[in-house]
C-alpha cells in the first residue's frame, strides 16, 4: 500500500427529516446565500425544507446553475455575494449546484481572474468562503469531497479542479429527497458512483485489502439496487443505501494509498464538453471499450474484478476478462443508459475533436501509468463508435 494522507473535515447529517437540523450546522449571525439549480429544488419542496429550517436567518438566494456548471453563471454569483456580503454558503442540489459552490466559495475571495482556478486545477486557491450542502442527488460524492468540474462554454472547456479548502463543512443526506428523482437521474447516478469505485480500484495489485473489500461491497450494493431503485421508486431503504454507496464511493476513504486511474472520466469530461452528453453517459461509453483495450495493465484486476463481484469464475483469462467486460456494459444497459458513441450523436468525426480536446487540456498522460496517450485515447474512442 502507498503512503498516504486522509483527512475528510466534512460533518455528514444522514437520515430522514434532517433538513430541519440545519440550523445547527450554520452560525447564528451568518449573511447566506442559497445556491440552487434549473427548479427541480423549489418544484420538490426541497428549498421550502430549507428556508423553514433557516427562517431566522438572514437570506439571499441564487437559482439558475445549470447541470455541468457553467463559469459565466458562477461568476454571477460571486457578484451577488461581493454586493451582499455574504458569508457563508449552502448549496441545495445535485453534484453540479455542490461543484459550482465550491468554485464560487473560492472565486469570492481570489484576487486575480478566477479562470486561474481552473487552469491551475485549484492550486492558487488559497482562501474559500465556508460552505454546506443539502444533496439531492446521489451520484457525484461532492457532498464529501474536495473538487468539483466547472464548464466554459466560450473556451469549449469543462475542467477539473480541487483544494482543501473546497470540502463542505457539512452535508445534509435525507434520502427521501431523491423520490422525485427523473428515472434518467437516478440512472445516471448509480453510473457514476460505479465508475467512480472502478476508477480508484481496477487498476493494479498495490496490496491495499481494506480498499479492494471496500471498493467491492459497494460495487455489489451499486449492481444489486441500482436496478431495484428504478423499479420501487419509494424504497426507502433502498435509496439510503444508495446514496451512502455514492457518498463514499468518492470521499477519499477507498482511494486512500492505491493507484488511481481516472481516464474514463478525463476522456468523458471532453465528450460533454462537445455536446453536453450527461456526464455519467460518458463514463458508460468510455469505459467498456478503455477495459477492453487496456486489458494487459489491467489483467490482475480485471480478474478480480471479475472473481468478486461478479462471481465469474470459469473459463480461460481471457473469456473471464470478456465476460466481465460484457457484464459491466450490460449493467449500465439494464440501468437505461446507452454505451456506444454513436447512441449520443458523435460519430467518427467527431473524435479528432475529443482528442485534440485532450491534448489541448494537457490530458497527454493519463491512467493509472500515466501511459494512456491521446492516440490510445483516439483508439478506445474508435472502439466506443
Ligand atoms: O437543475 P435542477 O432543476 O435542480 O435539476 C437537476 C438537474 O437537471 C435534477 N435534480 C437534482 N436533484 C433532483 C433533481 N430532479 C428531481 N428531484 C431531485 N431530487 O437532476 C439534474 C442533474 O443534476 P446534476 O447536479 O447536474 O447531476 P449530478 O449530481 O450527476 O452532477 C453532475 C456534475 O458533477 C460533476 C459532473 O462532471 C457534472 O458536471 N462531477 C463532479 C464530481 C465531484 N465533485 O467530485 C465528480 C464527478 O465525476 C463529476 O465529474
Ligand atoms: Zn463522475
Amino acid at each position: 500500500m502507498n503512503n498516504f494522507n486522509f483527512q475528510n473535515p466534512t460533518r455528514i447529517i444522514f437520515g430522514k427529516g434532517t433538513i430541519a437540523d440545519l440550523k445547527q450546522q450554520v452560525a447564528a449571525d451568518a449573511k447566506v446565500l442559497i445556491l440552487y439549480g434549473g427548479g427541480s429544488a423549489e418544484r420538490t419542496g426541497v428549498l421550502g425544507q430549507v428556508r423553514d429550517a433557516l427562517a431566522d436567518y438572514s437570506l439571499v438566494e441564487f437559482g439558475g446553475i445549470e447541470p455541468n456548471p457553467r463559469y459565466a453563471t458562477a461568476m454571477k454569483a460571486v457578484e451577488v455575494i461581493k454586493e451582499n456580503n455574504i458569508d457563508f454558503l449552502l448549496a441545495v442540489g445535485g453534484g453540479s449546484v455542490i461543484d459550482a459552490t465550491k468554485f464560487i466559495a473560492a472565486a469570492a475571495k481570489y484576487e486575480g481572474d478566477a479562470w486561474d482556478i481552473l487552469t491551475s486545477g485549484g492550486k492558487v486557491i488559497s482562501q474559500a468562503l465556508p460552505f454546506g450542502s443539502v444533496l439531492t442527488l446521489p451520484a457525484t460524492g461532492s457532498e464529501m469531497n474536495a473538487g468539483g468540474v466547472i464548464t466554459n462554454a466560450e473556451k469549449g472547456a469543462k475542467l477539473p479542479f480541487g483544494s482543501p479548502l473546497c470540502y463542505p463543512l457539512f452535508s445534509v443526506l435525507d434520502p427521501e429527497v431523491t423520490y422525485t428523482l427523473p428515472p434518467r437521474q437516478l440512472a445516471n447516478g448509480v453510473a457514476d458512483a460505479f465508475v467512480h469505485i472502478i476508477e480508484q480500484y481496477l487498476t493494479y495489485p498495490s496490496a491495499a485489502y481494506v480498499q479492494d473489500g471496500f471498493a467491492e461491497s459497494l460495487l455489489r450494493t451499486l449492481i444489486e439496487l441500482g436496478p431495484k431503485a428504478l423499479e420501487t421508486p419509494k424504497d426507502y431503504d433502498i435509496r439510503a443505501n444508495l446514496m451512502w454507496t455514492a457518498t463514499l464511493a468518492l470521499n477519499g476513504l477507498i482511494g486512500a494509498g492505491v493507484p488511481h486511474d481516472w481516464a474514463s472520466h478525463m476522456i468523458g469530461h471532453e465528450i460533454t464538453a462537445l455536446n453536453d452528453t450527461d456526464h455519467a453517459r460518458t463514463l458508460a461509453v468510455v469505459l467498456p471499450a478503455l477495459m477492453n483495450d487496456q486489458r494487459e495493465p489491467k489483467r490482475e484486476k480485471l480478474l478480480q474484478y471479475a472473481s468478486n463481484v461478479w462471481g465469474i469464475t470459469e473459463g480461460t483469462e481471457e473469456a473471464r476478462i470478456d465476460a466481465v467486460i460484457e457484464a459491466t456494459r450490460n449493467f449500465f444497459e439494464q440501468l437505461g443508459i446507452k454505451t456506444r458513441l454513436g447512441d449520443y450523436g458523435i460519430a467518427a468525426a467527431e473524435i479528432e475533436i475529443i482528442v485534440a480536446a485532450l491534448e489541448a487540456h494537457g490530458m497527454t498522460a493519463l491512467g493509472e501509468h500515466q501511459a494512456i496517450t491521446p492516440t490510445d485515447a483516439r483508439r478506445i474512442l474508435e472502439a466506443a463508435l
